[in-house]
C-alpha cells in the first residue's frame, strides 16, 4: 500500500524504549545534554520574538548567521564565507536534503555499521542504496581505508561519516580521516561527514573532513553544542554550488529555517566556546564515572573511547541486545540496544552519560546488579 522506501522504515528502536519507560526510570537512553541552552541565547529567543522575528526568512538562512558561522569555521577553513553556509533544521534536516541533493536513483552511499540511524533511511528515501562497512571492537570501531576502498562501485556517490561517533563515541585520528579523504580524492566521492559531537572530545582533537578534502559536506547542529534539541537548528558547510542547490531542496521541504531561533543562535555563537568548555568539564567527571562503572561489570569489555557522551559496551551475556535493554528498562534504567545502530551493533549496549553523577551511579549499579544475574 505505502512505497517500499516508507513502509521499510523502521520506528526508532531508542524511542520505542524510551516511550515503554517505567515512571521515574533512569534515562541513560537518550542523546541529548540535560543543561538548559545559555541564558543569553533564551534572552535572545525572547527578544527576537518581541522584536518581530516572526516571518518566513530566506530558504538558505538569515544572513547575519550564515556569515556568524563561516566566521565561527573560519578558525580551520579561512576560504569559508557565508555562501558556503545554509542553515537547517538541525543535523537531521540537513544530513536528509544533502542525501536528495547529491544522490540520483540507485546511486549508492557508504554507511557506517553501528552508525547512526539515519543516514540509512536517508540515503533511501533519496531514491538510493546504502552500503554498509563496518566498524569493528578490534579496530576501535574506526573505518578502514581498504574495507571502504573494496566496497566502491561505479555507482557510489558518497562515503557518510560520523565523528565522533554514536554510537560507539570513538574519535577519528588525523590519520583515519586523511585515508578517508585520500580514497574520496581517488574515486571522486563526496564526503558526507556528521560532525554534530565535535565540541564532545576528551582526548585529542577533532579533525573536521573539511580540513583535507574539498567535496566535504559538513553536517553540524546546534543541538548538542548548545544544549537546544528541541529548537531544531543547525546547518550544513560545504562548496557554494551544493549550497545553492540545497537550498532549493531546503525551500520545498521547509521553505526555510525557523526565524526567530536563528537570531537566537547568533548570541549563542558568541558564548559557544565558554558554554562549550563548561559542558565538556562537566562531561569529563561523567565520563570517568561511567567508563569505572562500567569496567566493574565482568561480563562487558567497554573501550575508553574519547568522545560524544556514549560508552558502547560489548556483552558477554548470552541474550541479545534488544532483550537485555528491555531486561534493563524493567529494571528502571533506559539504554539503547546495540542492534538499533545496524546488525554489527548487535552484542553491544549503549549507555548515554548525559545524565547527573548520582543517577549514572545508581543506574550502572543497576545494569551489574541484572548482567550478574543474566
Ligand atoms: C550522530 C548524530 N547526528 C545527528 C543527530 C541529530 O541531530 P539534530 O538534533 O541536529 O537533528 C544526532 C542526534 O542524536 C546524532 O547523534
Amino acid at each position: 500500500m505505502f512505497p517500499e522506501r516508507v513502509s521499510s522504515l523502521k520506528t526508532s528502536g531508542i524511542r520505542k524504549l524510551f516511550e515503554a519507560a517505567p515512571r521515574g526510570a533512569i534515562n541513560l537512553g537518550l542523546g541529548e545534554p540535560d543543561m538548559q541552552p545559555p541564558p543569553e541565547m533564551i534572552e535572545a529567543l525572547c527578544r527576537a520574538v518581541t522584536e518581530g522575528h516572526n516571518k518566513y526568512g530566506p530558504s538558505a538562512g538569515v544572513l547575519e548567521l550564515r556569515e556568524a558561522i563561516a566566521e565561527y569555521l573560519r578558525r580551520y577553513r579561512k576560504d569559508v564565507s557565508f555562501e558556503n553556509i545554509i542553515v537547517t533544521a538541525g543535523a537531521t534536516e540537513g544530513m536528509r536534503i544533502a542525501c536528495e541533493t547529491i544522490l540520483g536513483e540507485g546511486d549508492e552511499a557508504l554507511v557506517p555499521n553501528p552508525g547512526f540511524i539515519i543516514y540509512g533511511p536517508d540515503v533511501k528515501l533519496a531514491g538510493g542504496e546504502p552500503v554498509e562497512y563496518p566498524l569493528r571492537r578490534e579496530n576501535g570501531y574506526l573505518p578502514e581505508a581498504e574495507e571502504i576502498r573494496s566496497l566502491i562501485t561505479p555507482r557510489t556517490k558518497a562515503i557518510i561519516v560520523n565523528s565522533p561517533s554514536n554510537p560507539t563515541g570513538t574519535v577519528f585520528p588525523k590519520e583515519t580521516v586523511k585515508a578517508l579523504c585520500e580514497v574520496a580524492r581517488e574515486h571522486k566521492l563526496y564526503i558526507l561527514s556528521d560532525e554534530v559531537y565535535d565540541g564532545y572530545v576528551y582526548e585529542g582533537e577533532h579533525w573536521s573532513f573539511a580540513r583535507f578534502h574539498n567535496d566535504t559536506i559538513i553536517v553540524q547542529s546546534f543541538s548538542k553544542s548548545l544544549a537546544a534539541t528541541g529548537w531544531r537548528i543547525g546547518y550544513v558547510a560545504t562548496s557554494k554550488e551544493i549550497v545553492q542547490q540545497l537550498s532549493k531542496v531546503q525551500y520545498y521541504t521547509l521553505a526555510c529555517p525557523p526565524t526567530a531561533t536563528q537570531f537566537a543562535v547568533l548570541e549563542g555563537l558568541k558564548v559557544l566556546d565558554r558554554f562549550q568548555a563548561e559542558v565538556l568539564a562537566e562531561f569529563r567527571k561523567r565520563r570517568e564515572l561511567a567508563l569505572k562503572k562500567l569496567a566493574e561489570i565482568p561480563t562487558f569489555d567497554t573501550p575508553a573511547v574519547s568522545g560524544a557522551f556514549y560508552a558502547f559496551p560489548k556483552f558477554a551475556n548470552d541474550i541479545s541486545s534488544e532483550r537485555f535493554a528491555l531486561r534493563i528498562l524493567e529494571a528502571g534504567v533506559i539504554c539503547a540496544a546495540g542492534a538499533s545502530f545496524g546488525s554489527k551493533g548487535e552484542g553491544h549496549l549503549r549507555f548515554s552519560y548525559a545524565n547527573s553523577l548520582e543517577n549514572i551511579a545508581k543506574g550502572l549499579d543497576v545494569v551489574k546488579e541484572l548482567a550478574a544475574r543474566l
